[in-house]
């Protein structure tokens, strides 16, 4: 007998150029395992209004996004991927979710709080965040959701909000698991804090080799001399090596008998990311738009069969059909 696969969902923000701390931290994980589950891979566009007005930036975040994901490995033959706004079902139930949770269980979010403190205006989308969330994860009675160390609580609210509404109206959702990703470390930027979109310190995934180059060039380093050793512990651009160079050993080895400086080490490591990525860039180069948006479609289809099931399930529970 066939073993069902176990089901894991997940959002992708449609939020701009992806970095290499992206892609170390989030992509190349999830290509590693995705193919372990009935896997679905949702575009958060709606989620996303809540702070970008933009609308041709956020037409082309949504291509992008897909292209990334594509190109970085993911076969669309072997995941759903789609984009939240073709299946309204989500927010048809993240608002039966919001008439079951309080305004102080919500005014708990790490996520709303710290967005506030950035400056973000505290529009009431933001605010019933989680719900819209809960609804993306339930609707697919989803068991794993994998995502960053941040969205441990949103995961959590989804839980609360399947045991509120399998409390009021008999079991109908699963309550699932978060799978936080293990980052391998946080990858450094080129200033040696946390590589970030937020810091201007990115080395850019799918950039030209000239920008690659022109990054890692700025690595932040200290003023030892060529000739002189140097620290793999304590050095930036050694923290990348690990991620990206082959000869691994052997650069560490240069580092501590001093026979290589910094200027050599970075240019080793500029062509070494560039060899890993490259052929990434060329499957995204060769991505039509017209190719992304029928990936989008065939995931709609696919999505939206299951969730209008699901909410035919619910309208009948909380009262809402008649006919
Ligand atoms: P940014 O900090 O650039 O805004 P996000 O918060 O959008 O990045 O990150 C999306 C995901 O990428 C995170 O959940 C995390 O898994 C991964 N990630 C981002 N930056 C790094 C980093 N410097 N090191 C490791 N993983 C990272
Ligand atoms: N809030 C998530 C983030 O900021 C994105 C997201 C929306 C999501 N819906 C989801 C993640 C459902 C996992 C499952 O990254």
């Amino acid at each position: 007998m066939a073993v069902e696969k176990k089901r894991l969902l997940t959002g992708l923000q449609p939020s701009g150029q992806l970095h290499l701390g992206n892609y170390l931290g989030a992509l190349k994980p999830f290509v590693e395992s995705y193919n372990e589950y009935e896997s679905y891979l949702m575009v958060v566009d709606y989620h996303a209004l809540t702070s970008l007005k933009d609308p041709a930036q956020l037409r082309e975040n949504i291509i992008d996004v897909v292209a990334d994901y594509v190109a970085a490995g993911v076969n669309p033959s072997q995941a759903t991927i789609f984009k939240q706004s073709d299946v309204p079902e989500h927010t048809e139930l993240a608002w039966i979710f919001e008439c079951l949770v309080t305004v102080p269980f919500l005014q708990q979010s790490h996520a709303y709080k710290d967005k506030i403190a950035k400056g973000l205006e505290a529009n009431a989308g933001l605010f019933n965040y989680p719900m819209l969330m809960a609804a993306d994860i339930l609707m697919y009675d989803t068991d794993i959701v994998p995502v960053g160390a941040d969205q441990r609580q949103h995961v959590e609210y989804a839980r609360e909000a399947a045991a509120k509404f399998n409390l009021a109206y008999g079991q109908t959702f699963k309550e699932p698991k978060e799978k936080i990703q293990e980052t391998i470390a946080t990858i450094p930027g080129t200033d040696g804090k946390k590589m970030s979109k937020s810091y201007g310190n990115t080395i850019p995934l799918f950039g030209t080799d000239d920008a690659i180059r022109t990054a890692v060039m700025s690595i932040k380093t200290d003023s030892k001399a060529v000739g002189e050793p140097l620290d793999p512990a304590t050095d930036i651009a050694f923290q990348l090596h690990q991620h990206f160079s082959p000869n691994l050993a052997e650069v560490q080895k240069r580092y501590m008998d001093g026979t290589i400086g910094y200027k050599e080490s970075k240019e080793l490591l500029a062509n070494n990311i560039i060899a890993t990525i490259s052929p990434m860039r060329e499957k995204r180069a060769a991505l039509s738009r017209e190719a992304i948006i029928q990936i989008l479609k065939d995931g709609a289809e696919v999505a939206r069969a299951r969730a209008s099931v699901k909410m035919k399930e619910v309208r009948e529970k909380v009262g809402v059909a008649l006919y």
